[in-house]
């Protein structure tokens, strides 16, 4: 399932705009990314997708469901209501649905249509009365505030997950900590009860030594009793974040642990980064393999990912990689990503790339292979350095350049005492003065 193009009516800043998401005839694969100054208008564009989305999944969930309204602040200030259309195909049909939102005892022109949204759901709930376990879509909006690792304190009855509870929360709060460990919790219990558990196993290394063919044969065992979904979790934290490995709930005191490397962590004790990280993909990876029950590798779900400010607390190398790394794992989801990162768009070759400006949007030539300095002047519409150590070293090229070079020296002096030595660019503007001064010498 895919958004082909959705259109924002009187949405915060936009009057009217009309986005076609990747893949499109030109761009086959299946991320689209926005970048934009602050305010530029991003997030409304994700939580207008979200918000037209939610309506699906609650038809979904039930024929006359309902999801959320378009706020009443999200309408412009100078319309009456809002509306966003979207386009949605699926299996070579698509279904046009509207969802719109009048100001409080206001008559507007904009009105609500969802009757392929409901058409769509239909054919959904149909396939599931069929078959239990039917695939579902995973549709899931990550906001800016995703990174809450709510633990809770004591286990409670058990709980049972159904495939459609993968949708739970995914427009809202996107990362639902609680339930990613309450589930996992209940998939590991049943893993645990169908073969030997964990710490069982643990206890069994020591005594038999990890290199006797005891060990070898119960780790097969172990292997080959492993649940499919949490494996799935297992294997997509891997793929993100080389060197974690091994999630798992321990008991007394309720906790979930990870190895990083070789040391045992409780995943509080994980840096920001990390927790946001493993959140967003643990969480993604979760609600795939709920609603895939019968594909051999759940993470090859289709679905549709929408995520705001996609490089949020990581470092450089994890921007560079984090498109590759969320196509590679989740390879038949889109993706919708934000980002006020250079390098999440000149590390990815395929993503259809949008600049929001004064509420007009462009599609920019493909940024893949660019250095950071160019995107952050080109795309991004700032200076790669500081504007007044910039301005100085224009100042003392254009001196040396019109031979000043009284005032070249004097410039030169204001900068070495201002940049660290080994500036690059004040060594090569030496290098340049220094030829000028012999060649006036030769003259
Ligand atoms: N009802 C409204 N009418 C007119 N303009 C609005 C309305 N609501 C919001 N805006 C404008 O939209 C902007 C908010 O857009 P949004 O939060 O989507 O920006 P963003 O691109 O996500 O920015 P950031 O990068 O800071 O997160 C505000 O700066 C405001 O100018
Ligand atoms: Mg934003």
């Amino acid at each position: 399932m895919e958004i082909k193009s959705f259109q924002l009516n009187h949405v915060g800043r936009f009057e009217s705009l009309h986005i076609d998401l990747a893949p499109t005839a030109s761009m086959a694969a299946n991320v689209t990314v926005f970048v934009g100054s602050n305010g530029a208008g991003k997030t409304s564009l994700l939580k207008s997708l979200a918000t037209s989305l939610s309506w699906f999944v609650a038809r979904l969930r039930s024929e006359k469901g309902s999801g959320n309204p378009i706020p009443e602040e999200a309408i412009t200030n100078s319309a009456l209501s809002a509306s966003v259309d979207i386009d949605v195909y699926y299996q070579d049909n698509s279904y046009n649905w509207t969802i719109a939102k009048t100001q409080k005892g206001k008559k507007g022109n904009l009105s609500s249509n969802l009757t392929e949204a409901s058409k769509l759901a239909d054919f959904f709930r149909a396939s599931l009365s069929n078959d239990e376990s039917t695939s579902l879509p995973l549709i899931a909006f990550y906001s800016v505030e995703r990174v809450v690792l709510d633990i809770p304190m004591k286990i409670r009855g058990r709980h049972s997950f159904l495939q459609i509870d993968g949708y739970d929360n995914s427009l809202s709060h996107g990362v639902d900590f609680r339930r990613f460990f309450e589930w996992f919790r209940e998939r590991e219990d049943t893993e645990n009860e169908s073969g030997i558990s964990q710490e069982i196993l643990d206890k069994l290394q020591s005594m038999v030594g990890p290199d006797s063919e005891v060990w070898s044969k119960l780790a097969q065992l172990k292997a080959s009793s492993r649940d499919k979904q949490l494996t799935a979790v297992r294997t997509a934290i891997a793929n993100f974040m080389p060197g974690f490995s091994n999630l798992r709930v321990r008991r007394n005191p309720l906790h979930m642990s990870i190895d990083k490397h070789e040391e045992q962590l409780n995943v509080l004790q994980l840096s920001q980064g990390e927790k946001s990280l493993m959140a967003l993909v643990g969480d993604i990876a979760r609600r795939l393999a709920m609603m895939n029950p019968q594909l051999e590798n759940p993470l090859h779900g289709d679905g549709i990912v929408l995520i705001d400010e996609v490089d949020m607390h990581l470092h450089p190398t994890w921007q560079r990689n984090v498109i590759a790394r969320l196509t590679d794992t989740f390879p038949s989801c889109q993706f919708v990503l934000t980002t006020h990162s250079p390098l999440v768009i000149s590390d990815y070759k395929d993503a259809l790339v949008y600049l929001l400006e004064e509420g007009r949007l462009s599609a920019l030539p493909s940024q893949y292979g660019q250095d950071a300095n160019t995107v952050l002047l080109d795309v991004m519409g700032t200076s790669a350095r500081n504007a007044d150590i910039d301005s100085k070293l224009n100042d003392l090229l254009d001196a040396i350049q019109a031979r000043q070079f009284n005032l070249a020296h004097q410039l030169m002096i204001e900068l070495d005492a201002e940049l660290p030595s080994g500036n690059m660019e004040l060594a090569k503007a030496k290098l340049i003065l220094r030829k000028q001064e012999l060649r006036r010498a030769e003259d």
